[in-house]
């Protein structure tokens, strides 16, 4: 929740200012960053589209997504357009085409990659980078949502710190749903 969530929530209500009624695009929706995001649109009362591999397709959409995009059957384009706000934890390839799929005046932001202001200002859009800092506060706020359980932390797996190398193993091969745990002791 400190990484995760905070970096989710800073994102979408602080960088992005998400509004009730808007429409976000939530890349990755099944990982670490993404899957609270879901959470945290609609906590926001946004509509969420979403975009993750085939099997974790029911578990976004049991996140709140009201649309899942399998991101390897065919391109999010092909289902988006004139979205309020994109969040993108991929980078690369993926944040480049997410200009495409704003409308005017839109936001993309990016946990993975520098805001590029060139096409930002040709697609007539914002683009924002999260930088996630201690923030007591936020953590607070983002813990009463999980006692109300509106923000639902997910496991993909917990293994002893002994295991930490192949913790980073699973989480390198890119297919975390959730956050891996590691247990001290
Ligand atoms: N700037 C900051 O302060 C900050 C803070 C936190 C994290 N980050 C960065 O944010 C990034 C994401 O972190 P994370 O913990 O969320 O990663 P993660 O949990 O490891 O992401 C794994 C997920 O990414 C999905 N995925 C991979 N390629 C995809 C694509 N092309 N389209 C859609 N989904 C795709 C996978 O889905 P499938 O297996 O279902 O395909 C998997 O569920 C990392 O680069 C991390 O370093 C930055």
């Amino acid at each position: 929740m400190p990484m995760a969530a905070v970096t989710a929530w800073q994102a979408l209500v602080d960088a992005a200012d998400l509004r009730p009624g808007q429409t976000v695009l939530v890349h990755a929706a099944a990982g670490g960053v993404g899957h609270p995001a879901v959470h945290i649109a609609k906590l926001r009362g946004a509509h969420a589209i979403a975009t993750a591999g085939r099997d974790n397709l029911d578990f976004v959409r049991g996140l709140g997504a009201e649309t899942a995009i399998d991101h390897r059957a065919r391109p999010f384009e092909d289902e988006v357009a004139e979205a309020d706000v994109v969040l993108d934890p991929v980078g690369g390839d993926v944040y480049r085409r997410s200009f495409d799929v704003l409308r005017p005046g839109g936001v993309l932001v990016s946990t993975a990659e520098v805001p590029d202001e060139a096409a930002a200002k040709g697609h007539g859009v914002r683009a924002r980078w999260i930088e996630n800092g201690p923030n007591g506060a936020l953590l607070r706020e983002i813990v009463g949502q999980v006692e109300r359980g509106r923000l639902r932390p997910t496991v993909h797996e917990v293994l002893p710190l002994a295991e930490a190398g192949r913790a980073h193993e699973i989480s390198q091969a890119g297919h975390v749903h959730g956050k891996l745990v590691l247990r001290v002791g």
